[in-house]
């Protein structure tokens, strides 16, 4: 039975080297997220849609997990079975860092999809507009990222990881989008107790019943710690 549910945002890669999205000089200051992650943005230009996925393929490829990512391992670990991560991130980082249990809310920079028949499949480093579905050949390609006006992945079992909860934690979210933002609600509702860690108060701060801020790499651990009493 998962008892600590984890949401994790943007922040936690920061320092991983890889941009937030609402912080000064985040992606959405360089991009227009209505023309990079919106599905209509990928009808109208497949092209740039790709490239700019691309990019952020390769820059995930090489940033390193940081100090948060490896104490959330180390609690999944030291807790089996009691600790789930759901991410918002796309990157694998919380899988690299040695986490197991991740759900990823908003898919994977990682993994391609077709937009004909559904299928998925490991995505190559870089994808092309009209590369063919290797199950049913359409040329429908797509990153397998949820973008904004699509429904996340994995809500069933969030829903009721977050009714069994004994404690949620989000670290490093802005608490901007939702269904993501509204997690903190859903499981104060079920009786768990909320902690956001995150470098400044979020737009939902006031939801949690405890708030911790500074940089992840160190909040993250020091909290890991007292959760295993060291
Ligand atoms: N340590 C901890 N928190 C940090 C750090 C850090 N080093 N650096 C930044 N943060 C915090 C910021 O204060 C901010 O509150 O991380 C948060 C990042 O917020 P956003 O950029 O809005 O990212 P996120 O909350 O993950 O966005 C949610 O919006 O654009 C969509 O799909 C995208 O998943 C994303 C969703």
């Amino acid at each position: 039975m998962t008892k600590i549910v984890i949401l994790t945002g943007a922040g936690i890669s920061a320092e991983s080297g890889l941009g937030t999205f609402r912080d000064a000089g985040g992606l959405w200051e360089n991009y227009d997220l209505s023309e990079v992650a919106t599905p209509e943005g990928f009808a109208r230009n497949p092209a740039l849609v790709h490239d700019f996925y691309n990019a952020r393929r390769k820059n995930a490829a090489e940033a390193i997990p940081n100090a948060a990512h490896a104490a959330l391992a180390r609690l999944q670990a030291a807790r089996p079975g009691e600790v789930l991560i759901v991410t918002q991130k796309i990157d694998d980082l919380h899988e690299r860092a040695g986490s197991q249990a991740v759900l990823h809310m908003h898919g994977s920079i990682t993994r391609a999809r077709c937009a004909a028949c559904g299928q998925t499949w490991d995505a190559p480093s870089r994808m092309r507009a009209g590369d063919q579905c290797p199950s049913c050949t359409a040329p429908a390609t797509r990153p397998d990222i949820v973008w904004f006006g699509e429904f996340p992945y994995h809500m069933e079992a969030i829903w009721d990881a977050l009714r069994a909860a004994d404690l949620f934690v989000a670290i490093g979210t802005s608490g901007s989008v939702y269904p993501a933002a509204a997690f903190v609600q859903d499981a104060a509702r079920a009786g768990a107790h909320t902690l956001e860690l995150n470098l400044e108060p979020s737009e939902t701060v006031t939801d949690f019943a405890e708030a911790r801020h500074g940089r992840a790499s160190a909040i993250v651990p020091a909290w890991v710690a007292e959760m295993l009493g060291e």
